[in-house]
């Protein structure tokens, strides 16, 4: 298992290019399956997470081809040779469960395996399996899987979600595309990752509206075709490079960043005292001495501050010039960092949701471990600014959402390396 060392002090100076989003990348490969006719996906970031959606795929009869140069995915369903995610595959990224709500709506059955709890909370897809329900979906679970049938179609619904999820706003709308008659989905999340899937999904002659909003209105079609579509720029990832800057100090252009997507953090930033320009390329982000002022926020859905750029901007408020207090709502365990940046000296207080931060001058560099994918990029962003040398282990979490990583901050002057674990 590899790990990374960085050797803290180093100011960032120079431009980050940032890829296509992760959690839009993985539902777009997803709607692959809908179509007999290929789906052209560019600006596509290459992530163990998004390689192994490409396996999954595969195995239910994909064809995929991978342009490295160009970013670009070609996945071409012409026929569904397999309708069942085994449990190792969904267990192994939870992205997978996503199959399901297409291959209903293609097919009219699934198995697909119940994906379980994973470190950040316990996570249920019950709002997902309801809304296939309200669609005249049949579901069982049977020894860890949903069997769901729906064998005559599904149908337009209209679902009211009790509360806002990301996975099952998109879920059911990669099903209700093939459904008969109008779906409406009250309630619904409002992330950038939706609309980019709405976009995409009109692409190939779905009738979706209002994407973006809380209601969303599908009209079900009979068929969908091919498309091309370029996926949206990674606002996790823009987030988070422009956290590193503020916390190491600089001066870095996100190239390809959208601001519009990004409100909350900048506001954030700006409260910090940190410096966010929005540029013909991108977003550049400066911050050349001072410190970081202290901020308090508390995670929300969109257009609220992201929870996965909360353990980020923790290690940002590490060094603060007083005390930050970050309440996480979206999910229930998601301040492991915070014991793993108390080892590089942060003074962090947990009390159920609520984290107290007290900054601290210094942080002094040390071995850290992490859970997650946002916990481990946290613990690279505090070893930025720390004194000595931070080695972060466990990387695969970071391998599975961050390209190349320590290559775009080394780019920008930062000591970093990955190291083969002995
Ligand atoms: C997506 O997860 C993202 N993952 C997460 O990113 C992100 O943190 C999250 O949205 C919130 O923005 C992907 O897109 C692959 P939710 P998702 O459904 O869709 C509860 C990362 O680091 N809930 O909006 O699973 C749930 O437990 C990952 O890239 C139910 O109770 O999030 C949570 O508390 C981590 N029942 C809350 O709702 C359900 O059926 C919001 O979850 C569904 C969700």
């Amino acid at each position: 298992m590899d790990r990374i060392a960085i050797t803290g002090g180093a100011p960032l100076k120079g431009a980050i290019p940032i890829y296509g989003a992760k959690n839009s990348a993985l539902k777009l490969q997803a709607a692959a399956l809908l179509s007999p006719d290929p789906l052209i996906l560019d600006n596509m970031p290459d992530l163990a997470d998004t390689r192994f959606m490409v396996q999954l795929l595969a195995s239910l009869g994909v064809e995929i081809t991978w342009i490295k140069e160009t970013r670009t995915l070609r996945l071409h369903a012409a026929e569904i040779g397999s309708t069942i995610a085994p449990y190792d595959q969904v267990r192994k990224m939870r992205a997978s469960f996503n199959v399901l709500g297409p291959l209903l709506a293609r097919v009219g059955h699934a198995t697909v395996s119940l994906p379980g709890g994973c470190a950040i909370g316990a996570r249920p897809v019950d709002l997902h399996l309801k809304a296939f329900e309200a669609m005249g979906a049949d579901i069982h679970i049977e020894q860890g899987y949903v069997k769901a049938a729906a064998l005559r179609g599904l149908k337009g619904a209209e679902i009211a979600f009790p509360f806002v999820s990301v996975g099952a706003t998109e879920h059911a709308m990669l099903a209700a595309v093939l459904a008969h008659g109008d779906t409406v989905l009250k309630n619904a999340a409002r992330e950038p990752e939706i609309v980019d899937l709405a976009d995409c999904l009109n692409a190939m002659g779905a009738r979706i509206e209002g994407a973006g909003t809380d209601e969303i209105g599908i009209r079900g079609v009979t068929s969908l075709k091919g498309a091309a579509h370029r996926v949206v720029a990674d606002r996790i990832e823009t987030g988070t490079y422009a956290l590193a800057v503020a916390t190491a100090g600089g001066d870095v252009l996100l190239e390809g960043a959208r601001a519009d997507h990004l409100q909350a953090l900048i506001e954030l930033l700006g409260a910090a005292g940190v410096a966010v320009e929005s540029e013909p390329r991108g977003l550049r982000i400066r911050r050349n001495g001072g410190r970081i002022q202290p901020v308090d926020f508390e995670t929300e859905p969109h257009p609220g501050f992201p929870t996965d750029l909360q353990a980020q901007a923790m290690a940002m408020l590490c060094s603060a010039d007083g005390r930050s207090r970050i309440r996480e709502t979206i999910f229930e365990n998601r301040f492991m960092h915070a014991p793993e940046l108390a080892r590089l000296g942060a003074q962090i207080a947990v009390h159920g949701n609520e984290a107290v931060v007290t900054g601290v001058e210094r942080l002094i560099g040390a071995p850290v471990m992490a859970t997650d994918l946002r916990a481990s990029v946290s613990l690279v962003i505090a070893g930025l600014a720390a004194e000595g040398q931070t080695v972060v282990n466990r990387v695969y979490h970071l391998d599975r959402g961050f390209e190349k990583l320590e290559a775009k901050l080394a780019a920008c002057g930062a000591q970093i390396e990955r190291q083969k674990e002995d």
